[in-house]
């Protein structure tokens, strides 16, 4: 019996010291209400487990303050490579440079880090093709090039403090507005600038609310709006909800992107017309591959060096390409690849 204690008491050391030499990865991601971030950071966490790191993964309830403070405490902790999704790509600035005084690498994840020089690597989809993708689709969707028109637009998109809204709501208007300019698509409402059409937060709600009063101020009268150009999941989720209770007219196309279950059930319902595949096993197998080559003092794989500039530097990326998804596709771009099981869809 003493024997086996004193094996067992021998074996737990063995593995805390193990424990102990595994660099930690510090994972700092912005909010559970969003799906996508959950399956982010899961597939994060396991896949640099499964790599040997000790990972400590923290959210931070889409707070500014919680997100500084976890970062700030993971550097204390002694974490030797930092990945973060930024809540707000600005507001960072003292963590990241703590980070640097401790030569701690930085990744950023899907989010650029802005105005530091502490940035050593970003990691992303493309976020630019995103709303191109989401433009052109439109510009199919209602065959502007030939159909006589003209078609009401709406527009909803993200966060302006997430530097990523700024390349998807760019990337879709660089496709839309020569056909706005032409007449052939009308807003209504006149809110097209960014200002004018963002979702603090990306909010479902918020983007509801908006939705909610776009809708009876310009379209109670019976105005027929043919789509909805919302950047992401999220606020489609909203402009949704307040069609579905303040809207008798034709459905109207509505873009989307991350294809969070519920939107993939609106688009099996008819009620989204398309969304973004950005399959986060990629990226987050990417970046696990990038923190391994750091780690290793090996050439980080990037692959591009010219996009995204932070303010102060330009950040070496690894852009993922995003994949169009629709009513016609989800089944094996998302249940034949694992991403969910049917019965989620259901
Ligand atoms: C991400 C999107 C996501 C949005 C809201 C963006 O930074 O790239 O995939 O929908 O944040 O969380």
């Amino acid at each position: 019996m003493k024997k086996i204690l004193a094996l067992v008491v021998s074996l737990i050391m063995a593995l805390s010291c193990i424990a102990a030499l595994a660099e930690t990865v510090g994972v700092s991601m912005p909010t559970k209400d969003l799906q996508r971030w959950n399956q982010d950071g899961a597939n994060m966490q396991a896949m640099l487990e499964e790599a040997g790191y000790t990972v400590d993964l923290q959210y931070a309830a889409n707070d500014v303050q919680t997100q500084l403070s976890q970062v700030e405490n993971m550097i204390s902790a002694g974490c030797d490579v930092l990945v973060i999704a930024a809540i707000e790509g600005s507001s960072l600035g003292e963590a990241l440079a703590m980070a640097k005084e401790n030569d701690i690498p930085v990744i950023a994840y899907d989010r650029l880090l802005m105005n530091s020089d502490a940035v050593s690597y970003y990691a992303t989809f493309d976020n630019y093709m995103v709303g191109t993708v989401q433009g052109n689709y439109i510009v199919e969707a209602l065959d502007l090039d030939n159909a006589e028109g003209p078609f009401n637009l709406e527009i909803t998109t993200g966060d302006p403090g997430d530097n990523n809204a700024n390349y998807f709501y760019s990337g879709a208007m660089d496709v839309l507005t020569p056909y706005i300019e032409a007449g052939k698509l009308v807003v209504v409402s006149g809110q097209v600038e960014f200002a004018d059409v963002a979702t603090p937060t990306w909010g479902t709600d918020v983007a509801q609310n908006r939705a909610e009063n776009i809708l009876s101020s310009n379209y109670a009268d019976g105005t027929n709006i043919d789509v909805w150009l919302c950047s992401n999941d999220s606020t489609a989720l909203g402009v949704a909800n307040a069609l579905a209770a303040n809207y008798t007219g034709t459905y109207p196309v509505i873009t989307g992107q991350d294809c969070d279950i519920a939107n993939v059930k609106n688009m099996i319902a008819g009620k989204q017309s398309m969304s973004i595949f950005k399959d986060t096993r990629t990226l987050a197998a990417q970046v696990v591959k990038m923190v391994g080559q750091i780690i290793a003092g090996e050439e980080v794989e990037i692959n591009d060096t010219e996009t995204y500039n932070n303010g102060v530097i330009t950040v070496p990326s690894y852009l993922c390409a995003p994949v169009f998804a629709d009513v016609n596709n989800y089944e094996e771009l998302l249940v034949e690849s694992g991403y969910y099981t049917a019965d989620q869809l259901q």
